[in-house]
């Protein structure tokens, strides 16, 4: 049984293979209406969520199996201070599969600990997002055409941006990545991803406070909302948030085949001008997710592919 609480837990061979049965599925999506039949995902949301649960449950659905959950700890026996490891505990008898998003850090990891079936991290705090990342691998890859050769610009909140954080994690891993980090000083990416994940790979990087300046060089574009939950201070939070808005003007320093993604939600990071640009597919990335998350439930359950 494997769960998946970094994007480290796919070698780059499994990641592979779930970013190819996403394509095939993606191909012929019919064909796989029943290879879940009888399966039951339990979604365990502690923090909310839009994309992640509601792509999650459509994806277990769209394999023919079922779903049930909480989408919000005060909607649980959280709310009445049941531990993590009690409530998998209990869920793993009613449930083959589970996804979890929490605000604290390995929060998913303890889940792992104690359950006996796959636990798939959905989010902890402003650690990790790993099926984020294999959202933004299948975009990129279907879109882009490849996930090597590529600068990729990352802009906004990376201190606390935990797709940022799965996001380099696993793109160290293909050849010639080289990556833009565009933040204020406050928001620099952490010193764990800069010395354990860059300089452990020998990644070229560099550091920038300018989107302009950069954009003409950018393969990719990857905006983040500054994340206003993970803030002590709301006068920071104030001081931070619309210090990168991404607006046509800017477009036009960019290449014409720069894609632009978001994991979205956006709140003013992305003018909505740029909805329209043939660039922009942070929507796109969106519908990705359901084929990202089928892919992974069934490796992970262990689904044969249909004939
Ligand atoms: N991308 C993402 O995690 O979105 P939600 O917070 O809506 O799940």
């Amino acid at each position: 049984m494997k769960h998946i609480i970094s994007p480290l837990d796919l070698s780059t061979k499994e990641l592979d293979d779930v970013l190819s049965l996403a394509e095939e599925i993606i191909a012929d999506p019919k064909k796989f209406a029943h290879v879940c039949d009888g399966q039951k995902l339990a979604t365990l949301f502690y923090e909310p969520s839009t994309r992640t649960r509601l792509s999650f449950e459509a994806a277990m659905m769209n394999l023919g199996g079922n779903v049930l959950g909480f989408s919000s700890a005060d909607s649980s026996s959280a709310a009445k201070g049941e531990s993590v490891a009690d409530t998998i505990r209990v869920i793993s008898s009613y449930a083959d599969i589970c996804a979890m998003r929490h605000p604290k850090e390995g929060a998913p990891m303890v889940a792992a600990k104690y359950s006996t079936i796959p636990v798939i991290n959905a989010g902890d705090g402003g650690h990790n997002h790993p099926t984020q990342t294999l959202t933004d691998l299948l975009t990129i890859k279907n879109l882009k055409g490849r996930l090597n050769n590529l600068t990729v610009g990352l802009c906004g909140d990376l201190k606390f941006g935990r797709t940022v954080h799965s996001l380099i994690n696993a793109l160290v891993r293909y050849e010639n990545i080289k990556f833009v980090l565009i933040s204020p000083e406050e928001l620099r990416i952490p010193t764990y991803i800069r010395e354990e994940v860059l300089d452990e790979h020998n990644i070229e990087y560099k550091e920038v406070n300018v989107l302009e300046d950069v954009m003409p060089e950018l393969d990719l574009l990857y905006m983040t909302r500054v994340q206003k939950e993970r803030f002590f201070n709301e006068d920071d939070y104030v001081r931070l948030k619309d210090l990168f808005i991404l607006d046509m003007q800017k477009m036009k320093y960019a290449k014409d085949d720069m894609l632009v993604l978001h994991p979205l939600p956006r709140v003013n990071e992305i003018s909505t001008e740029v909805d329209n640009d043939p660039r922009a597919v942070y929507f796109k990335q969106a519908q990705y997710g359901v084929y990202a998350r089928m892919a992974l439930i069934m490796t992970l359950l262990e689904v044969n592919r249909p004939c």
